[in-house]
């Protein structure tokens, strides 16, 4: 695999093939879409939308929430997560399990703050939102955008998720398609059953 110089690691070899599969979408904003589960204190599952936000120098897949939210305590507790992400156009399933990794300001500000300017002024309102999962609060605020230079919330928080195993369902083929990699030192990849 030709070595890229602007990359600091080697490329998995499944990120090509999630990259097609998300190529296949287009410009719907489902392509984006993936489900983070955890678990809770009690050991019971939890299960939610998020939007992925791109991949970290060292190839962490990352997301971004709210400090208030009830993930990062959960994810402070217990930090090995499994994502599914879905490509309705590629008919294909990733399931991808790793370590979730919290970062606040004072951890990874430049990280931070440049997702926090990449964000739409419509994206970042949720931040300016009251505390999420309280009852409900009429008197808000409850903003729609927040302008460009407004400072950025001390409760956005950025996952980072390093990967260590991921599965590819391809429906496509028959028989189904469904590969399998293992992170050691190297990925190790095998085809299973579908
Ligand atoms: C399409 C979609 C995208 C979402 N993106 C995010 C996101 O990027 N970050 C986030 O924290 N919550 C996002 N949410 C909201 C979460 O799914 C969830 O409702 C919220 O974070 C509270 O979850 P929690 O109580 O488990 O922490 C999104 C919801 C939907 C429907």
């Amino acid at each position: 695999m030709p070595v890229d110089p602007s990359r600091p690691y080697p490329l998995p070899p499944w990120r090509p093939l999630l990259r097609a599969a998300r190529q296949r979408e287009g410009r719907a904003p489902g392509a984006s879409w993936l489900q983070l589960a955890s678990v809770a204190a009690d050991g019971t599952p939890r299960v939610r939308t998020l939007v992925f936000r791109g991949w970290s120098d060292e190839g962490a897949l990352e997301l971004l929430t709210d400090a208030r939210s009830e993930k990062p305590v959960e994810l402070s507790g217990q930090g090995q997560v499994e994502l599914c992400w879905l490509f309705r156009k590629a008919r294909e399933q990733f399931r991808l399990r790793g370590a979730a990794q919290l970062l606040s300001d004072g951890d990874a500000p430049e990280a931070l703050n440049a997702h926090w300017q990449r964000l739409t002024p419509g994206g970042r309102s949720v931040w300016a939102w009251p505390h999420p999962g309280q009852p409900f609060d009429t008197a808000g605020p409850w903003p729609e955008v927040v302008a460009d230079g407004e400072p950025q919330p001390p409760h956005l928080v950025l996952i980072r998720i390093q990967i260590q195993r991921v599965e590819q369902l391809d429906l496509k083929p028959h028989p189904h398609r469904r590969l399998c990699w293992d992170r050691g030192d190297d990925w190790v990849e095998r085809r299973l059953n579908p």
